[in-house]
């Protein structure tokens, strides 16, 4: 049951980081959606990437929304930075805290989309007291730090739970999956009823950018 239309947002952890602007031109031409950041920190997961200071540099060679997951602990003290980089959507795990809460009120304060990032191990209902606040929510198919995982199937009844919560609550907001989504993967997200879906190994792994995005779109070429 696809709702909205499904948009795809490919992951740059999975770019040729030595030609980054060059990399984003591609895949937005190529037709890509959104661009999904994956900003790691080395302590709230095992692995890092990259900042703010990228996200300026990229931001003046794109139109695409800057879709930044937060893999970082503390959150809130980076959110001003991540805003003023280019960010247009601001996402963060509730476990990097204290206060997920005041953290999506300072988001939108910002002026920013906002949104809450499920592991496979945090419930559905961590969600729901937020859901005022909240414009996207993420659920991870793989336990977030590095690309290039296998999708956990056990994380699609997390978003058929997520599907109907949302559309019982009447608001908008968009339910992105991240991690381990490919052409085979990405139907089975779809009918739980995600419609954004980020893919970093299958897109920019991938000869063609375009014939890859439109694979993990159910779309033929
Ligand atoms: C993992 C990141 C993902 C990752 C996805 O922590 O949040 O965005 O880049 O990569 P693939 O699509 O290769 O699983
Ligand atoms: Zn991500």
């Amino acid at each position: 049951m696809p709702q909205q239309n499904t948009l795809i947002a490919p992951s740059l952890l999975a770019a040729d980081f030595s030609r980054l602007g060059a990399e984003v031109a591609a895949i937005e031409a190529a037709g890509a959606d959104w661009l999904h950041l994956d900003i790691m920190d080395g302590h709230f997961v095992p692995n890092i990437s990259f900042g703010p200071g990228l996200i300026k540099s990229l931001r003046k060679h794109s139109k695409m929304p800057f879709d930044v997951h937060l893999m970082i602990a503390p959150v809130d003290p980076y959110l001003t930075a991540f805003a003023e980089a280019g960010a247009d959507h601001i996402m963060f795990h509730p476990e990097a805290g204290p206060h997920p809460h005041r953290t999506l009120q300072a988001i939108r304060a910002l002026g920013k989309k906002s949104g809450i990032v499920l592991n496979p191990g945090t419930p559905v209902g961590v969600v729901e007291p937020l859901l005022e606040l909240v414009d996207i929510i993420l659920v991870m198919s793989v336990n977030p730090g590095f690309g290039g995982q296998k999708f956990i199937h056990s994380q699609l009844d997390k978003m058929a739970a997520l599907r109907r919560m949302i559309d019982a609550s009447g608001r908008n907001i968009r339910l992105e999956v991240d991690g381990g989504v490919d052409a085979i993967t990405a139907p089975l997200c779809i009918a739980a009823g995600a419609d954004t879906l980020v893919a970093g190994t299958a897109v920019f792994g991938a000869a063609d950018y375009a014939a890859a995005i439109n694979a993990v779109r159910c779309e033929t070429a």
